[in-house]
């Protein structure tokens, strides 16, 4: 039977309960996971991506479980598919949230097929306790005072804070 690579995609800013459930359930399905933290300067990150890359890092670390299944994270700054075909991966791994994330992901997912239709996407549904959760949603509520605790880990809400508390002094 033939191996299976996976690579799982995203901006990642910040990475969130939601996206670890990704990566849980993906680590079932391949023989092996690299998760891709996405430059993506068009979508403004908050962290820079080597912030980024060194919270998913942890969050990959502090996983309960692996299965023995060896996951790699990586940072890649060029497209998608020429990272998919230089790291030998096979699928592309994506989480659906909600009907909303179908127009975007079916676009995406039809531009990359073109482009190389040797690496299949493959979709997770998101968890029913996580698929609320948007990266963007967690920032606006740490720049508004809330608790975003069950939202990203621990590492994540300290650097969130760390960023907001900071930008605060600046801007004063
Ligand atoms: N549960 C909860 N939230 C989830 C989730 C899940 N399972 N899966 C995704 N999300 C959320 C994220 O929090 C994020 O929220 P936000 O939009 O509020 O920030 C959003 O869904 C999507 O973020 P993410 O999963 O990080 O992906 P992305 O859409 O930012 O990543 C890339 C897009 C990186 C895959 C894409 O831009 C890309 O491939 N770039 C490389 C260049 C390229 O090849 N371009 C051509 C593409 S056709």
């Amino acid at each position: 039977m033939s191996k299976h690579t996976g690579l799982y995609p995203g901006t990642f800013d910040p990475i969130t309960r939601g996206h670890i459930d990704i990566i849980s359930r993906a680590i079932k399905v391949v023989d092996k996971l690299i998760v891709a933290v996405a430059a993506n300067p068009g979508k403004g990150p908050m962290f820079t991506l080597d912030e980024r890359l060194a919270q998913v890092s942890e969050a990959v670390r502090t996983l309960p479980h692996t299965r023995g299944v060896p996951i790699e994270v990586i940072k890649f700054q060029n497209l998608l598919m020429n990272c998919a075909v230089a790291h030998g991966a096979s699928v592309i791994i994506r989480g659906l949230r909600a009907v909303s994330d179908f127009e975007y992901e079916f676009q995406m997912t039809g531009m990359n097929a073109h482009l190389n239709p040797e690496v299949e996407t493959l979709f997770l549904m998101a968890s029913e306790g996580t698929q609320f959760i948007s990266s963007r949603f967690v920032k606006e509520i740490c720049v508004l005072g809330g608790d975003i605790s069950k939202f990203v880990p621990a590492h994540v809400r300290d650097a969130l804070q760390a960023k907001v508390a900071a930008r605060d002094i600046a801007a004063d």
